[in-house]
């Protein structure tokens, strides 16, 4: 099995990039064992405070989100970087080539219960013409990133990543302590018949998606004519684990829950980042309106509708929104 670093410069992959990516890593490869160790790192539980997002931080949020910090603002491969957990963007060294956008802990409620979670990164080039602190440099379209990737905290330490050339699995091997290749340009099966949706917000949903859930619940005598099973790990990086494997489709659509925030899942680091994996991997990752990855941002903590996995599915869903 081929190790990263040559994996990588196989695909070409430029050395300064090459050397951001280790740095990542290694902030991930900490995270991993802080994770496995639970209680006995008395990680487990909340902090007393509150993220921008309105959401109480788990000890270990704010913990990965530190340890991601440093690391990163310590390679001085990094002109600034934005996170879940950051109020703001955060300078870096103004000569850095890169920005990175990150969510340190994804799946923050699985913590306590010891399921699956992971981080997730999106790295775009630094606009030259900005300094390091200008918010700006995070006004960049997902289809400019140059690597996208995410690390998942399972039964084994898994990094799904791609640089624009295919999507790649890696498994963290820890008796070297690196990544392995274990699998070259993973591809998402067109068709399913898996769907992921927290099906409690049904109620608040818009009419496309509620017609459009009803019409998979039907099952084979319904207007689909097959049956749907129906996976939600409350992990983005578990759910589009299983999708990246074995195809489905994965949603968390608009919904009327809180007037002021009609949309969960963040842009910048949440669905940028997978909707990069999932078109390298031959799937589809859009909104009702258009494709995720041609948005052009307004904010770090900007959040979006997302809709994507299988192609033929995604399609499918989004003929309900054009009836
Ligand atoms: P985070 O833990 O980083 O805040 O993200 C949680 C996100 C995402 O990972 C997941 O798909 C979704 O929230 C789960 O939402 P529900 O709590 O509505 O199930
Ligand atoms: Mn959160
Ligand atoms: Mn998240
Ligand atoms: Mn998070």
């Amino acid at each position: 099995m081929q190790r990263l670093a040559p994996a990588l410069r196989a695909d070409n992959v430029p050395l300064d990039l090459i050397s951001l990516i280790k740095t990542i890593l290694a902030a991930t490869k900490e995270i991993s064992f802080r994770v496995s160790q639970a209680q006995l790192g008395g990680l487990m539980g909340s902090t007393l405070d509150e993220n921008i997002q309105g959401e109480v931080q788990k000890k270990l949020d704010v913990v990965a989100n530190e340890l991601f910090k440093d690391i990163l603002l310590e390679s001085g491969f990094v002109k600034a970087i934005s996170s879940e957990e950051e109020d703001t963007s955060v300078a870096g060294e103004d000569n850095g080539k890169f920005i990175v956008s990150f969510d340190p802990l994804d799946g923050s409620s699985n913590i306590d219960i010891n399921s699956l979670i992971g981080t997730i990164f999106s790295i775009h080039k630094a606009k030259p013409e900005l300094a390091a602190g200008d918010p700006d440099q995070f006004k960049q379209a997902g289809n400019t990133q140059v690597c996208a990737g995410y690390v998942l905290y399972g039964p084994s330490t898994m990094l799904v990543m791609t640089t624009g050339k295919g999507t790649h699995f890696y498994v963290l091997d820890r008796t070297h302590g690196g990544y392995l290749l274990v699998e070259r340009n993973v591809q998402v099966p067109v068709d399913t018949q898996e769907f992921a949706i927290n099906m409690s917000n049904q109620r608040f949903w818009q009419a496309p998606m509620q017609n459009y859930i009803n019409d998979l619940l039907a099952g084979d005598t319904g207007p689909r004519g097959k049956n749907f099973n129906m996976r939600w790990i409350a992990a983005m990086v578990g759910d589009i684990h299983r999708v990246l494997t074995r195809g489905g489709i994965f949603t968390y659509p608009a919904d009327n829950k809180d007037a002021n925030k009609p949309y969960k899942l963040r842009l910048m680091y949440e669905a940028n980042p997978m909707s990069f994996l999932i078109e390298q991997a031959g799937g589809m990752a859009m909104t009702s309106e258009g494709r995720i990855m041609d948005m052009e941002p307004s904010d770090i903590h900007q959040r979006v509708e997302v809709i994507m996995g299988s192609k033929n599915e995604v399609e499918h869903c989004l003929s309900y929104y054009k009836k």
